[in-house]
């Protein structure tokens, strides 16, 4: 994985056809995604229960690209290790799920995977103010976590602060819920690149009829990249 700042498309395969993740990966790359997201919902740290490293795994060789998982669970240290196995490029964990943030990240970069932390709507951009250099990846809520197709819930301030504080670090800020054609504009320019999107990603396609999974990805990007003209 190369670290650059351009806008990257990650789907969320909680809106894919969940009898057919393999083939969804692999649609869903064809059509322009860049990465693949992967929601690990425990129905304890999240009102839902979605699937585990076995499925992770089970995905994996239909994957190309970067598979990025996002952990919903709690607690997440005991679990790092199956999802670094499983093949996992990024592990995302919540600043909100355990008293131990720094241990679990450092336990995620040992595990060999980039260490990702997430920040629920209601948790301030100074709670990763004293882990930046471990960080790999930000993900800023922009829902409450546990279920897709939720409103979106502005943050673009607290992304900013974020920008600002990463500096040069090579740290990417995702973000996370309710990116569609008219979100996307406001996190890119508020410093985000990558934009994890679900139900607007996979709207209106199938893997029987995918081409609508690569126009809705065209859209995302061409309306985030429009701001930087
Ligand atoms: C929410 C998940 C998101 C979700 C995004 O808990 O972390 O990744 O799937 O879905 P949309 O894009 O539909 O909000
Ligand atoms: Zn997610």
């Amino acid at each position: 994985m190369t670290f650059d700042r351009s806008i990257k498309i990650a789907p969320s395969i909680l809106a894919a056809d969940f009898a057919n993740f393999g083939a969804e990966c692999e649609a869903i790359e064809a059509q322009g995604a860049d990465w693949v997201h992967v929601d690990v919902m425990d129905g304890h740290f999240v009102p839902n229960i979605t699937f585990g490293p076995a499925m992770c795994a089970a995905i994996r060789p239909h994957i190309k690209g970067v598979m990025d998982v996002h952990l919903m669970i709690s607690p997440v240290d005991p679990y790092i290790e199956a999802f670094a196995k499983a093949g996992a490029d990024v592990i995302t964990a919540h600043v909100e799920a355990g008293p131990h943030i720094h241990r679990t990240l450092q336990a995620i970069r040992n595990a060999g995977a980039k260490a990702g932390v997430a920040l629920n709507p209601g948790t301030p951009a100074s709670a990763v103010a004293d882990i930046l250099d471990m960080t790999d990846l930000i993900c800023v809520m922009t829902v409450n976590p546990g279920f897709g197709g939720q409103k979106f819930i502005d943050m673009t301030a607290k992304i900013r602060t974020l920008r600002e504080m990463i500096g040069d670090r090579p740290i990417h800020i995702e973000i996370d819920g309710g990116v569609d054609p008219k979100t996307a504009p406001l996190v890119a320019q508020a410093g985000a690149d990558v934009l994890v999107a679900g139900s607007a990603a996979f709207k209106g396609g199938s893997v029987s009829n995918p081409a609508p999974y690569g126009e809705n990805i065209r859209a995302i990007r061409a309306a985030a990249e429009g701001t930087y003209v």
